[in-house]
């Protein structure tokens, strides 16, 4: 499991024997003199070794070459290719045929280009494209693509499901890890340009001395990947450190220190992208406590990071003051009124859903609603509410499904997608943050199924009109083999995958029904949480009459968050469809489904479903077992035999629960867990 997606085994035979004749000459005249160039030539040379594997054809002088390079090869600039649109980081594959050599030719305006370009041509090729007609042109929809590791300085790892941290920060900065380069190669392999190294929520000791030379040996080994280092920062360190008596953001004490400290993190890492901040939120301090405004704070940032060509990702995920109402009120209140305040190297990070990576939420109302400042997405790909490592769910459908919604916030068409790519309103500042799933694991993600999910943050985060079942391809052919009779197989059940779990966890739109504080589990009947939005019966409102939560007019009015044409959606009992159903309307157990069933016998029905789903996979996984390896089909097996254990835990807990509230009779089968 450690090579990931990237195990270059050798191709079927036809194929194999087309791509051999290049294998021998990669030619890359900047080999010598740039860093990235080089991993970009080794990178080939090492695929198309494994794609080809041990053989004679075609030695050197057959005529056959990959070119690869910038404008600055001279090479390359000899073709005249069209780099002028590519931008920073987008490339061109073509193949060449000329004076009797038959050439490959990878080209981009930077290195980085090149090298995006480099692990494209290796993806294509184990996907079974034709060498002698490639005319691919690529270029990246956002500009920050980055992971977001939730890792603290002791290398726990918060919601991390897949080892320790794989941050050695004890032996750094005088010993990297060799590991950091693979985790570069890795991400660059599929277009990620960032990574946010630590926790949102933040230590200030991240941001002394010891700890920014860490964290500048990391960036040395991430750099020739075009991977710039971020740091998440605590409001309150100048405070904590004792190096300032206030955190008051228009204190100009507060200012300066921040200034000095940006300097200092600039001097040790001169391409250092920025912070992200988590403020006033789950109990981190914030501009809030001084009575500041976010955009006080964020501004004040922005300014000490601004002379460096440095950024601020502030998130959006709060819920200090709770809204009285609904907690999935709370952002749009706090921020909405603040659109068109914040500096132009600021960046709101909203989570794709207004409550908290759950299985399904709708669209985060923020999208559409700032259209003055950029907003980036947040998705978790560290499975926190979706099973941990041992569940399969692929999330790309999910993230699909988010970036597909349509916000009509400038008519039909305005989607999510659009809002984040800054194609919109024109914003320059763009992204994607995934909270990473990777951690010290020898499979780095915790089960094969989710490096998929690492995998597909990437993919999607360079190019957002990939759809989930595409991508589920691409990797399956990489990870296991390009034949169709694994690949298909393969994406079926990852495709089927998050919907099983959204029925057997949270069906028709119920959300946040999990256990307290690890969220593994089923816990829809706690209720005495000291906050009344930490517990589960806040979210379904399930009684005798009925289930879910009221968020019409009638109820929290969350749907006026909306534009007018979703909102009514929304709100409109017979338009909202069954998957948001619960999440917006408090419903009758006996009121009548679009399946014909009842509220109660279609619940009941969803989570029999999601048991179903995983016992599906399970004999979608059982018939492979002759064309996967020993290690991983025996895990992944183990693996569904719990996920089917759990299952069955999720759906009998719940309708035994629910049963018992609305005084329903418990179906035939389900068991109520002693
Ligand atoms: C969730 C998660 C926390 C995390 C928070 C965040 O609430 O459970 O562990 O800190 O999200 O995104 O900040």
């Amino acid at each position: 499991g450690y090579d990931l997606w990237l195990r270059y085994q050798p191709l079927p035979e036809a194929q194999r024997v087309a791509v051999a004749p290049y294998a021998h000459s990669v030619v890359a005249e900047e080999r010598g003199s740039d860093g990235t160039i080089a991993i970009a030539a080794g990178e080939i040379e090492r695929g198309l070794a494994g794609l080809v594997g041990p053989s004679d054809e075609a030695a050197p002088g057959s005529g056959h070459v990959v070119l690869i390079g910038t404008a600055a090869a001279p090479s390359i600039a000899a073709l005249d290719l069209p780099l002028t649109t590519l931008g920073e980081d987008g490339f061109v594959i073509r193949s060449v045929a000329r004076g009797g050599k038959h050439m490959i030719v990878v080209a981009a305006n930077r290195p980085v280009g090149v090298l995006y370009g480099a692990f494209a041509l290796l993806r294509r090729l184990q996907t079974g494209a034709d060498v002698t007609a490639f005319d691919l042109r690529e270029t990246p929809r956002v500009a920050l693509r980055l992971l977001n590791h939730w890792d603290n300085l002791d290398r726990t790892v918060e919601r991390g499901y897949a080892g320790q941290s794989i941050w050695d920060w004890w032996k750094l900065p005088d010993y990297a890890d060799p590991r950091y380069t693979d985790y570069a190669r890795a991400n660059a392999s599929i277009g990620i340009n960032g990574a946010v190294l630590n926790n949102v929520n933040a230590r200030p000791d991240s941001l002394t001395g010891p700890w920014i030379a860490k964290a500048a040996k990391v960036a040395d080994v991430l750099r020739p990947y075009g991977i710039k280092v971020y740091l998440s920062a605590r409001w309150s360190a100048p405070v904590e450190l004792n190096e300032t008596a206030t955190a008051d953001p228009l204190d100009p004490a507060v200012a300066t220190w921040w200034k000095a400290k940006a300097n200092e993190i600039y001097r040790a890492i001169p391409d250092f992208g920025g912070f992200l901040v988590k403020a006033n939120s789950e109990g981190q301090p914030g501009p809030q406590d001084y009575k500041r405004s976010h955009a006080d704070g964020a501004n004040m940032l922005a300014a000490a990071v601004a002379p460096h060509g440095g950024i601020v990702m502030w998130r959006a995920f709060v819920y200090s003051q709770v809204d009285p109402e609904d907690r999935a009120k709370q952002a749009y209140s706090e921020f909405k009124p603040l659109d068109g305040a914040f500096a132009d190297n600021v960046v709101l990070q909203v989570k794709n859903g207004p409550i908290d990576f759950q299985p399904r939420e709708p669209f985060h109302p923020l999208f559409g609603a700032m259209p003055k400042t950029p907003l980036m997405i947040e998705f978790q790909i560290t499975k926190e509410y979706l099973g941990f490592a041992t569940h399969l769910a692929y999330l790309a459908p999910m993230w699909e499904e988010a970036l597909g919604a349509d916000t009509y916030a400038k008519g039909k068409g305005s989607t999510v997608a659009k809002v984040v790519d800054g194609s919109l309103e024109r914003h320059r500042l763009t992204g994607m943050a995934g909270v990473a799933n990777i951690g010290s694991d020898r499979n780095w993600s915790g089960s094969t199924f989710d490096q998929a999910n690492w995998y597909a943050f990437g993919r999607l985060a360079w190019d957002h009109a990939l759809s989930s079942e595409a991508i589920a391809r691409e990797w399956a052919a990489q990870t296991f083999a390009p034949d169709p009779a694994v690949v298909d197989p393969v994406v079926a059940m990852m495709l089927e995958s998050r919907q099983a779990v959204v029925d057997y966890m949270t069906p028709l739109g119920l959300a946040h029904l999990m256990a307290t504080g690890h969220h593994y589990g089923p816990g829809p009947w706690v209720s005495d949480l000291a906050r009344p939005e930490w517990n589960p019966v806040y979210y379904h409102r399930a009684d005798r009459e009925g289930i879910g939560f009221d968020r019409t007019a009638s109820g929290s009015n969350a749907v006026a968050q909306y534009a007018p044409p979703v909102a009514r959606r929304f709100a409109d009992r017979s338009r909202v469809g069954d998957d948001y159903l619960l999440w917006f309307h408090h419903v009758g157990w006996d009121e009548r489904m679009a399946s014909g069933r009842s509220l109660w016998a279609e619940l009941v029905h969803r989570y029999d479903r999601g048991v179903a789903s995983v016992a599906d996979m399970q004999a979608r996984w059982a018939a492979l077992e002759p064309r996967i390896d020993d290690a991983r089909f025996e895990q992944v097996t183990r693996f569904l035999a719990i996920q089917r254990q759990e299952a069955t835990w999720w759906r009998d807990a719940s309708i035994a629960y629910f049963a018992d509230v609305s005084k329903r009779p418990l179906p035939e089968g389900v068991r109520p867990p002693a």
